[in-house]
């Protein structure tokens, strides 16, 4: 790990634990980038691990470590039906001894035809998936799970919170290397989703003590309450706070919502829901990059990516688009849990299409938790290679403490 290496009394204070594998390649993508009328290169961090790549395995190293140095033994995961980070805290869960029990409570999105196979993989994995109508039933079910749970550690939504964003610090360290080293020319802009915020905010950081000059553009995909900038220069701002407490030395001048370029535009309807600008985007990135994104994330982004090429006329600029979404093979998986395929039979209004408001307050009007293994399927997941050995852990780390709060 680059941070690491760069600060290595770091490694006395942090936990983290190597899943991924790093560094992910960087890529000319120059069939796509002549479509788009720009020069594209590709993070793949779509291939960041063994197991499962995507954005969320960075964030991972840091979380998990914190359980295990935790000793918890049940990690609470607040998510979308279908969330990548359930999946992939999942399968990496499984790589801990003992591993942690791995309960997410889920709210509904529009539906997808990815959907049940998240969900069957998630379940494949031994996550106990809780089921809640409406997002205002998300607290309550948290709570009430937390409750009911053996050593529970509540793992920020999406992985956003100091400590993880840590690992796109390090991504951000890695990529400065990957220039040094002539793979790629220093990209003008860097083309990343914009969700919970924790991967952008953590390579704001890590640009800035990179010494790049590289601006992030965050394409916005999902409700602005949560994806705007001023949330991520917040979160960007305590990650630094975090390095700055163990390393005194360090002195990088603060981050401001200015440096960091949202583009709202591209989220349509609201999260998950489909546009049309994505759905070209996809079939563009297929045929002229042989790239598989999705609708909801990748696709928007990339959608986003062509216009402001367009618009600012960026021809001569080195562009980078940061490929967040996992591309590793995963198994075949048996069918749902039968309250799974209910919960989804109700919530797939005329195929498709996102949940209407009356349906979501009729449900919130049951406020019932629907308990989604309640179903006859495995407990826990197949025994998955344990990832090599942990780095020495501090005996004490706030979170979310002072240091992180600051
Ligand atoms: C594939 C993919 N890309 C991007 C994001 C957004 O990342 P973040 O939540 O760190 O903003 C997510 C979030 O779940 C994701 O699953």
């Amino acid at each position: 790990m680059r941070l690491l290496a760069a600060y290595p009394e770091l490694a006395a204070h942090l936990p983290w634990l190597p899943l991924g594998t790093f560094p992910t390649p960087v890529e000319p993508v120059i069939d796509l980038g002549e479509a788009l009328g720009c020069q594209l290169w590709i993070k793949r961090d779509d291939r960041s691990g063994p197991l499962y790549g995507g954005n969320k395995v960075r964030l991972l190293e840091f979380l998990l470590a914190e359980a295990q140095r935790r000793q918890s033994q049940t990690l609470l995961l607040a998510g979308s039906l279908g969330s990548n980070f359930v999946l992939a805290t999942a399968i990496y869960a499984q790589t801990l001894r003992p591993p942690p029990a791995v309960r997410a409570v889920l709210f509904p999105r529009p539906f997808s035809p990815d959907l049940p196979r998240k969900l069957a993989l998630c379940q494949h994995f031994g996550a106990q998936l809780h089921l809640v109508p409406a997002l205002a039933l998300l607290p309550p079910a948290l709570l009430w799970h937390w409750l009911r749970s053996p050593r529970p550690l509540l793992l920020p939504p999406g992985g956003a919170a100091p400590l993880p964003c840590l690992g796109y610090v390090d991504a951000a360290l890695e990529l400065a290397q990957q220039v040094a080293l002539g793979q790629l020319p220093e990209p003008h802009y860097l083309f990343v989703p914009l969700g919970s915020g924790g991967t952008a905010a953590g390579l704001l950081a890590g640009l800035r003590l990179s010494g790049l000059h590289t601006h992030v553009v965050a394409v916005r995909i999902s409700s602005g309450l949560i994806a705007n900038a001023a949330r991520v220069a917040r979160l960007a701002n305590q990650t630094l706070a975090l390095l700055a407490h163990y390393i005194p030395r360090l002195a990088v001048k603060p981050l401001t919502p200015h440096n960091l370029i949202v583009l709202p535009q591209f989220l349509g309807k609201g999260y998950g829901a489909p546009t049309p600008e994505a759905q070209t985007a996809l079939a563009l990135a297929k045929e002229r990059g042989h790239l598989e994104l999705d609708s909801t994330y990748t696709a928007k982004t990339l959608a986003g990516l062509a216009w402001y090429v367009q618009r600012h006329q960026l021809q001569e600029h080195p562009i980078l688009f940061w490929h967040t979404l996992n591309t590793v093979p995963l198994p075949q998986v048996t069918p749902l849990p039968s309250t799974v395929e209910r919960f989804l039979a109700r919530h797939r209004p005329g195929a498709g299409q996102a949940l209407s408001e009356r349906s979501m307050s009729e449900r919130a009007a049951g406020a019932r938790v629907w308990t989604a293994n309640e179903g006859p399927w495995p407990v826990a997941g197949p025994t998955l290679p344990r990832a090599a050995g942990a780095a020495e852990l501090p005996a004490h780390l706030p979170w979310p403490g002072p240091a992180l709060d600051s």
